[in-house]
Parts: structure tokens; sequence; C-alpha cells
């Protein structure tokens, strides 16, 4: 089956972030700017999902959202399918959102003055997820060797025997792309549940990993593992539904889960978006050819980076293994980040993320979202080669 990922869709001024708050954030106009920051994509999702928006839409009625079996039996449904993984559909406590889904795990879990390990760079919100509830950060910082990031296990273990309450694992990661192996997943999870740390797992990028790479949900190793962590997913990431704020925190033990619950309602967060699972039903029913095909795109894209990085002096793309964000490090440019910023933002006119955002080791790296049409990431790759060669 053909998908057509080329075809450029102008989405300034429909409400999306990536275009329309561009300027706001990074100073480059949409006029004549390219964004390559917010992670969604420019891509419509499968067919299936926007035919299911147009029968909601003919339908009319847009009240409050009830009835949640097919949904629980999709997600379930799809763990399997495409991980090998079992839950039972009661496991999945629905949010809005996998960043709302953390910081209620935090408050959930953890007491003010505890300290929540972040493996740094990281997504940047769970920073905010920690500290904005009174917690702290323990910075396990990853170990960047031959090109790619490996996990500091004996700082892991340090921060655990001091008493962390918590550790957010991002895998695979972003930044970086790493698709933790089995070996390591075992080793984090050893180290932590050993120490009554409780592992909340961000899988949210567990679908768009390159082939020659698998991804393992933490929950998949052991029944044991599997009673004693929280995994986040959503169709979100996978196909391009972001703003459907929809997610699912998979929690098994029913003590914990109880204690998530009592958190969500303190929350007054009851109700759910109507359409966020009725397009994650039609996606997971339909979307699985078309998943395939992008991440092939996907992966000619990153080449695409790669190519373009090798003709700017000083820059380094760090190889990835999945999701749709590269990690090019400009510390060879030897130029000040501000100067780094600045040609990027005032010159080539392109915003990328910045790597500072996320947190200890992110300095230097600049985050680019390739998760555009070919002849707009060719476009932006250009106007970069210019201003860096
Ligand atoms: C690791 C990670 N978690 C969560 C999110 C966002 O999740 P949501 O939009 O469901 O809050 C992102 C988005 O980029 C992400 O990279």
């Amino acid at each position: 089956m053909q998908f057509d990922f080329d075809r450029i869709i102008d989405r300034r001024g429909t409400h999306c972030e990536k275009w329309d708050t561009m300027e706001e954030h990074y100073g480059v106009s949409p006029e004549d700017g390219l964004p390559l920051w917010v992670a969604d994509m420019d891509f419509r999702p499968p067919q299936e999902v926007n035919d299911a928006f147009a029968r909601a839409a003919e339908f009319g009625i847009h009240g409050y959202y009830g009835g949640d079996a097919d949904y629980r039996a999709a997600v379930v449904e799809w763990l399997l399918r495409r991980h090998g993984a079992t839950i039972a559909p009661e496991w999945i406590c629905l949010t809005n959102g996998i960043v709302n889904g953390v910081n209620i795990a935090v408050q959930a879990y953890c007491s003010p003055g505890d300290t929540v390990i972040l493996q740094t760079p990281v997504y940047y919100p769970f920073f905010g997820a920690v500290t904005n509830n009174g917690c702290q950060v323990g910075v396990n910082r990853l170990v960047l060797e031959n090109g790619k990031y490996s996990m500091n296990f004996s700082e892991l273990e340090e921060l655990c025997d001091r008493g962390a309450r918590m550790l957010i694992l991002c895998s695979p990661h972003n930044p970086g792309g790493r698709v933790w192996s089995r070996e390591e997943l075992e080793r984090v999870a050893e180290i932590c549940l050993s120490r009554g740390v409780l592992i909340v797992s961000d899988e949210i990028h567990h679908d768009l990993v390159f082939d020659g790479h698998t991804h393992t949900m933490l929950a998949g190793i052991s029944e044991e593992i599997s009673q004693k962590i929280i995994t986040c997913t959503s169709a979100s990431k996978t196909f391009n539904l972001a703003g459907t704020m929809t997610g699912n925190m998979i929690i098994a033990d029913p003590g914990l889960r109880a204690r998530f619950k009592e958190q969500m309602g303190k929350c007054g967060l009851y109700d759910h978006n109507l359409y966020g699972p009725m397009a994650a039903v039609a996606a997971y029913t339909h979307g699985a050819p078309w998943l395939d095909a992008l991440r092939r795109y996907l992966r000619g894209n990153f080449e695409l980076v790669d190519k373009a990085a090798r003709r700017m002096t000083g820059v380094t793309n760090m190889e990835l293994e999945g999701t749709y964000l590269a990690w090019l490090d400009f510390s060879g440019t030897g130029l000040e980040k501000g100067e780094v910023i600045r040609r990027i933002q005032a010159e080539a006119r392109v915003a990328l993320s910045h790597g500072q955002a996320f947190g200890p080791g992110g300095e230097h790296f600049m985050r680019l979202n390739f998760a555009c049409p070919r002849g707009m990431l060719e476009e932006a790759l250009d106007r970069l080669v210019l201003v860096f060669s």
C-alpha cells in the first residue's frame, strides 16, 4: 500500500503549536521559517483515523465520553501484537496525555522533598513534573560513549541507596533515540526494584523504532517487574494524534492503581476527551501498514539529516535507534551557544529545540524533528548547511 508522506500540507493558522507558536518561542516567522522542534509530525494519520473523525463530525453531537471497552481492548491487542506484552484491560488508567499521567504519578507516589531520578539529558517536561510537585531531581546523567548513550548504573545505584523514591525512565530515550536493550532494562529494574524505587516507564516512543532494533517493554520482561512498575503508552506519537491528549498509565498492581486513581480524582480527572480513544481505536485497528511505511520513511529522513550534518563543520549527528528526533552536537563548532542559536534561528530561519532544556548533558546539542515531508526537510537542512559550513 502507498502512503503519501511527501505531501506538504500547510498547517499554518490551524491552531498548530509547531507552526503557530514558532515565532513566539524562537522568533522565527511562519512566513519564511521552518519548524523542526515540538514532537509532532507534519503527516496525516492513517485514513481510517480521519474517516472516524469525519463520521463523528457527521454525527454531530459531541457530549461526554463513556464506554471505553473498545479502546481498552484495542490497547491490549496492540501491545500484545506489536510488543508481545500481556496486560489486562482494567490496568489502563486513561489520562489527558502522558505528561499529565507522569505528574499525577509523582503526586500519587511521592511526598514533597523526595528525590525522583531522571536520566539526563531527557524530555524536559519531566523536570517540571518533579519540581512542580515539590520533589527534587536526582540527576543520573547518561554516558556518551562511541557516539551513543549508555546508562551510568553505579550512579543510579547510589541515588537509589540514598533514598530516591522514583525513577522516570524514558524508553526509547528522548533525546538521543536509544532503544534500551533487554539487558539494560533488566539491570535498571534490578537496581531500582530491589531498593524499593518505583519506576515510571515512559514508553510513548515504543512504536517508532528503526528496523534492526526491538523495543522491549519493561513490564514484558517478567511478571514480577510488571507488578511493580507503571508503564506509559499512547497512540499519540505513533499515529500523530498528540492534539487529542490521551494517554495510558498501565498499572498492574491493584494497590498502586488505587493510589493513582485516587490522585486522578483529586485532580478532577474523571472524564476523557471523546476523540482520543476514538482515533486510537481506528489507528490500532487499521494503522499497522501505515506505521511500517512511516518507519521506513523516517529512516530515510534520518539518513538525510546524517548526510547534511557531515557537511556542517564541527556538527555531529547521533546515530538513532528510534524516535524521529535527531540529536545534533554543536560542540565541535567552537561557537558560543548563543551564536549557534543565532545562526539557526536568525540566519537559517529554522526552529530546533534547544538542548539545554533537556538538562545536564544537553547543553551543546540541538534537537531536530525530521518527521516532515522530505521536501521540507531538505530545505531546512540546506539552510543549516549554509550557515555551518
Ligand atoms: C518521552 C515523552 N513523553 C511524553 C511526551 C508527550 O506526551 P503527551 O503529549 O501525551 O503528554 C513526549 C512528547 O514528545 C515525549 O517525548
